[in-house]
């Protein structure tokens, strides 16, 4: 897992558009096993916008009151779903999804964006996980 991590800081270049590394990421966050979806929102104005992703279409907007992004994007915490149908006000965009995590990206104490991962089982990701999207969004930070 940690490797993931160490993947992501030698790619990413902060004299790159940000459009560019978060693809790259997203593509190392795609290695990940049994997930269906993995990618970010991004905040812009008062909502979240679809950024770089792997998987399905996905819903462009989430506002900041709705969905697991919305709700790790107001606690500013992780947020681990183990079954998303007992989630209220989950945004399913695929049914394949079951379980979800969202990481917020944090810099100067302000959520920039959200690292969203799917999967098509119910309880796939564990406090592990968790250590690894937040060790990978305190890298990612230094390019908002
Ligand atoms: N399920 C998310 C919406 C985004 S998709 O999972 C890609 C949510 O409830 O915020």
């Amino acid at each position: 897992m940690e490797t993931l991590t160490k993947q992501l800081q030698s790619i990413i270049d902060k004299d790159l558009p940000l459009i560019s590394n978060l693809s790259n990421a997203s593509s190392v966050l795609n290695q990940l096993p049994n997930i269906n979806w993995c990618g970010f929102y991004l905040v812009s104005g008062n909502r979240l916008i679809l950024g770089p992703f792997q998987g399905e279409v996905a819903c462009t907007v989430i506002p900041f009151d709705k969905g697991v992004c919305g709700y790790a994007y107001r606690t500013k915490k992780t947020v681990i779903v183990d079954d998303v149908n007992k989630f209220a006000g989950h945004i399913a965009c695929s049914s394949q999804s079951k379980s979800e995590i969202v990481t917020p990206i944090i810099k100067d104490n302000e959520v920039k964006a959200v690292i969203d991962i799917d999967a098509p089982i119910c309880n796939r990701f564990t406090k592990e996980d968790q250590k690894l999207l937040e060790e990978i969004a305190d890298v990612l930070k230094e390019l908002f």
